[in-house]
């Protein structure tokens, strides 16, 4: 799998793993399994949450399963680990206040069984407490050693583009890395996602993300399975000709529609004012390795620019 190397210094590989499930609605012995065949096809960007799946147990599963995986199986080092911080678990400990990182930092690290967190996210913003103080308090973990590099999600732009303008005027590690909504359909115009801090990427964050040299980790892009099963497509997104677009060309390339999307995703950067994006998903292993033909699906610059302007 073609690797990346980012402007932080991590070396990524094309398409990332999300392990929200883990422990949950995947079982420990199917998680292993995905893990298995993920990395054995070359992929190294596993991503997690000190919150995941709260929703569906304690919030602590996926990064204990993680944990038990590098204890059995070794190779913690290959791997680029990414998890985050800020989100509530069962309603309690949002925020990015300097002592909710510093106590979580710790925790993940325990019940993931490493010393060390490639990528730390800021899950969502805090508006409550100073970017100055969780700047301050992020890269005191940099400069432990606790933690490689710095990414948001769920943040505004503006946000991010004032976070860090302070990172820099203070010499401080900036957030390098962007993780947010992005999939091929477009959401309808003026409808909200079902929880606001979904928003999906617009064409200005691109831009964003584009001058600034940031990637994109591109959540929920596969919308839940929807490209195969229509009825799983999130109510905010516009079907119509767009997804007829999507379907007449993988049916022209001997391909299911979703793997079509990982392909469009990453090769979006091509186009003037993108990105490079990193599709993050989560799949079983058998929708894994189907997702994974994406990336030897070749796109040519006039098929990329008709998936686009459909
Ligand atoms: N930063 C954030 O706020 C945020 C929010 C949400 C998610 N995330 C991250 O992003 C990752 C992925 O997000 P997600 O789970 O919301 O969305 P997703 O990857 O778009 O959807 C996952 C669902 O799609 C199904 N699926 C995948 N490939 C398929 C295929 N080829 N055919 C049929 N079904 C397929 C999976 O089913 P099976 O399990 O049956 O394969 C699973 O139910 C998470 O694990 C997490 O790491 C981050």
């Amino acid at each position: 799998m073609e690797k990346l190397v980012l402007k932080n210094g991590l070396c990524v590989s094309a398409v990332a793993l999300g392990a929200m499930n883990f422990g949950t609605a995947t079982s420990p012995e199917e998680s292993y399994r995905v893990l298995d065949a993920y990395l054995d096809r070359g992929g190294n960007f596993v991503d997690t949450s000190n919150n995941y799946a709260h929703w569906a147990g304690t919030g602590d599963e996926s990064e204990t399963v993680l944990g038990s995986y590098f204890r059995a199986r070794g190779g913690r080092d290959k791997i680029v680990l990414a998890t985050k911080v800020g989100f509530d678990r069962h309603g309690e400990g949002a925020g990015l206040r300097k002592e909710q990182i510093e106590y979580w930092i710790d925790e993940s690290l325990r019940k993931l069984g490493t010393d060390y967190i490639d990528l730390y996210y800021a899950h969502t913003d805090d508006v409550n407490t100073p970017a100055e103080e969780y700047m301050e308090a992020f890269d005191r973990l940099v400069q432990k050693g606790k933690v490689r590099a710095l990414g948001t999600s769920n943040f505004d732009t503006w946000r991010v583009a004032e976070a860090n303008a302070l990172a820099s005027h203070k010499g401080m590690t900036p957030f390098s890395v962007m993780q947010q909504r992005l999939t091929y359909l477009h959401p309808k115009f003026g409808v909200a996602p079902k929880y606001v801090f979904n928003e999906s990427v617009n064409r200005e964050r691109l831009r964003f993300l584009c001058d600034k040299g940031m990637p994109l980790v591109s959540y929920s892009c596969l919308c839940k399975g929807g490209y195969e099963n229509e009825e799983r497509i999130p109510a905010e997104y516009e079907t119509g000709v767009r997804f007829a677009a999507l379907k007449e060309m993988a049916k022209e390339k001997g391909v299911s529609a979703s793997p079509l999307v990982v392909a469009y995703l990453v090769n979006l950067y091509r186009l003037e004012g993108y990105p490079r994006v990193i599709p993050l998903f989560s799949a079983k292993t058998e929708h894994l390795l189907e997702n994974l033909e994406g990336l030897s699906l070749s796109l040519t610059l006039d098929e990329l620019l008709a998936l686009e302007r459909a």
